[in-house]
């Protein structure tokens, strides 16, 4: 489906009964992403897993995008479509950089995080240059390569070898990824705040997911937010890379469904 925002026009899922749960995809990625999680968590919750802005079905738009622009946007989006409740925000990685965002600006409209394989700390100076450079090959080549890339470090080794049904669905992915925006995105990240000071103030139930063999945002990561966030829980996926919700979404799908049960 399709809705038009004030500035921009968003395609999204909507489906499923009981707590509204949104899902925010990662980069260089598409809101089919979650695809496994809609099909087995339909019964438990309300799902809106919205394309951001440029993204898969999702208008073109120019860019930078800023995380807290894309926040801005979900704010838009549960607005037209009337979702006045507190939602659960369960963002994967540049998805989780947005979930920082939407609790700084709009923290009443949250009622839990769920923040998997994503970090709370800015890029460092050598990752905002890395994102530089990114941004030139794929302005010189194309987004191919980039894509190429992406496809090894976003899965574990072992579900690289092992699921090749998965690396073609993630290829298929990409290809919904124009080049604006993956270099919006990239501008965006690259100048993405520091949410650390945030960590100790936030109240609400956080769930946590990571898996132990993400070798984009290492585990160390998930485990720093989990000793500074109050009311935090941690599940630690072991055969996970990068995309535990992909890459085992069977347990995926039962840590969110308890921490629904929960909240
Ligand atoms: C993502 O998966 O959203 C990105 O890889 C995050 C990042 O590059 O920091």
């Amino acid at each position: 489906m399709n809705i038009q925002l004030p500035d921009v026009t968003l395609a999204y899922t909507l489906e499923g009964q009981g707590i509204p749960l949104i899902f925010i995809h990662g980069f260089p990625l598409t809101r089919r992403m979650w695809q496994p999680q809609v099909a087995g968590l339909k019964q438990a919750a309300r799902i809106l897993a919205p394309d951001l802005r440029g993204h898969g079905e999702s208008q073109p738009a120019p860019g930078p995008y800023s995380m807290e622009l894309f926040a801005d946007d979900l704010n838009a989006l549960l607005d037209a479509l009337h979702i006045q409740e507190p939602v659960a925000l369960c963002g994967l990685s540049m998805g989780g950089y947005i979930a920082f965002a939407f609790y700084r600006k709009y923290r009443h409209r949250l009622r839990g995080l769920i923040l998997t394989a994503t970090r709370a700390a800015a890029d460092s100076p050598e990752a905002s240059a890395a994102r530089i450079q990114t941004a030139q090959m794929v302005q010189e080549k194309g987004t191919a390569p980039l894509f190429q890339n992406m496809a090894t470090r976003l899965l574990s080794p072992e579900t690289y070898a092992q699921q090749t049904d998965l690396l073609a669905e993630l290829g298929a992915i990409m290809a919904g990824v124009s080049i604006e925006a993956v270099l919006g995105d990239l501008e965006g990240l690259r100048q993405r705040p520091d949410s650390t000071p945030l960590l100790g103030g936030i109240h609400l139930p956080v769930l946590i997911i990571h898996g132990a063999q993400d070798s984009i945002v290492p585990l160390a990561e998930a485990k720093a937010m989990h000793a500074a966030i109050p009311r935090a829980q941690l599940v630690v996926l072991h055969h996970s890379g990068h995309l535990p919700n992909l890459e085992q979404p069977e347990d995926f799908n039962q840590a969110v469904r308890q921490f629904l049960n929960e909240i």
